[in-house]
């Protein structure tokens, strides 16, 4: 497809399934909602109805088979996209997929592999690379402002924890929520990790310990640049989303502070107050979700190479999988004893 519009099926029609169909059917030039698949029959007619998508069903395979959908959004559970790639690969339909592509390396290979040999396009759900204000901080490090980089701090804390079905299929804290800033160290970074080195703790929820998972970590890595970076995760922030980046190098530092939903500063006897940051991913991150799935559809339309690659999907699971095994041994984990 080298222009015209692109119509996209949403398989998944959950948190974030709703996000993309409503980006595809409302916000998004040249795209239309195709149709919307989900075992949840009612979750994917509900959300079919709510945009008008022509085609609904509770298995996503029918809209593989339709010939007039041109590429898929995958918003379904992770244990389900390696497998949905391959199948829509072969369908011929170019791809946008959530974060993480799978926990397996090898089912990742096998997925990306099928999109190469289908010749689709596929992009990963990296949103946070679409932040106006991350995306600004990569310009300013790419285009040498910032000099050497030497240290990457990210700071990012959900405002509450997921429910503990959730937590035990999503594959724990490193491969579902810190493989974000993963992706955003290579990204601000323009390197990549070498070595991992993790301490988790249990501090807000021991069910989430029970099952078998931490909710409070920190992870140091020596990049291939020479640069160090840190990441700070916690799932519960009592204040809201707390989402920071600074990159400090030679030249001076970038520094990417939370977003709120106004700008007041309110001076008082007992204290200067302002607004807490915006509550979650979904407030914080609606125009990048919409900005990414633009470019999606820009680049399939242009016959162009997504900007956030099958590679890109695979590097942050081998960063979360070396995070697991240091936080398991308690050492730190050079990324080529995963690969
Ligand atoms: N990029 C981001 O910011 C972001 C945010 C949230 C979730 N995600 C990712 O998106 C995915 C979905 O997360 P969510 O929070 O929307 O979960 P969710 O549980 O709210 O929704 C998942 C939906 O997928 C459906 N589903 C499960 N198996 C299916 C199958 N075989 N076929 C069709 N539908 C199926 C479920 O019925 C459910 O409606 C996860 O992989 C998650 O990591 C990414």
């Amino acid at each position: 497809m080298a222009t015209g519009t692109l119509n996209i099926g949403v398989i998944g029609a959950g948190r974030i399934g709703k996000v993309h169909a409503e980006s595809i059917a409302t916000r998004v030039a040249g795209a239309r909602l195709g149709g919307v698949a989900d075992i949840n029959l009612a979750a994917a007619q509900s959300l079919a109805s709510q945009f008008s998508a022509p085609r609904v069903s509770g298995d996503y395979r029918d809209l593989l088979a339709d010939k007039s959908i041109d590429a898929v959004a995958i918003c379904s559970a992770t244990d389900t996209h390696s497998r949905i790639i391959c199948e829509a690969a072969a369908a011929g339909k170019h791809i946008f997929c959530e974060k993480p592509i799978d926990f397996d390396l090898g089912r990742i290979t096998q997925a990306l592999e099928a999109v190469d040999k289908a010749g689709v396009k596929l992009q990963l759900g990296f949103n946070r690379r679409f932040d106006a204000g991350f995306a600004k901080a990569r310009e300013l490090v790419a285009s040498g402002k910032v000099g050497a980089v030497h240290v990457v701090r990210i700071t990012s804390r959900d405002p509450a924890s997921p429910p503990l079905e959730y937590v035990r299929v999503s594959g724990g804290m490193f491969l579902d929520m810190t493989i974000h800033d993963f992706d955003m160290v290579r990204f601000l970074s323009g390197s990549e990790a070498e070595e991992i080195y993790t301490m988790g703790a249990i501090l807000v929820d021991p069910e989430i310990g029970r099952a078998g998972d931490v909710d409070t970590c920190v992870v140091t890595m020596r990049l291939a640049n020479g640069a160090l970076a840190t990441i700070d995760n916690s799932r519960k922030a009592v204040y809201g989303y707390d989402q920071r980046v600074e990159v400090f190098g030679s030249a001076g530092m970038v520094a990417v502070s939370n977003r709120t939903p106004d700008t007041h500063v309110h001076f008082a006897a007992n204290g200067v107050h302002s607004a807490t940051p915006l509550y979650f991913f979904l407030e914080r991150y609606a125009d990048a979700y919409v900005a990414e799935m633009q470019e999606f559809v820009r680049c399939v339309q242009a016959g162009a190479t997504p900007p956030v690659t099958g590679r890109d999907g695979l590097v942050p699971v081998i960063m979360g999988l070396a995070a697991t095994r240091s936080l398991k041994e308690g050492r730190p984990v050079r990324l080529d004893e995963i690969r």
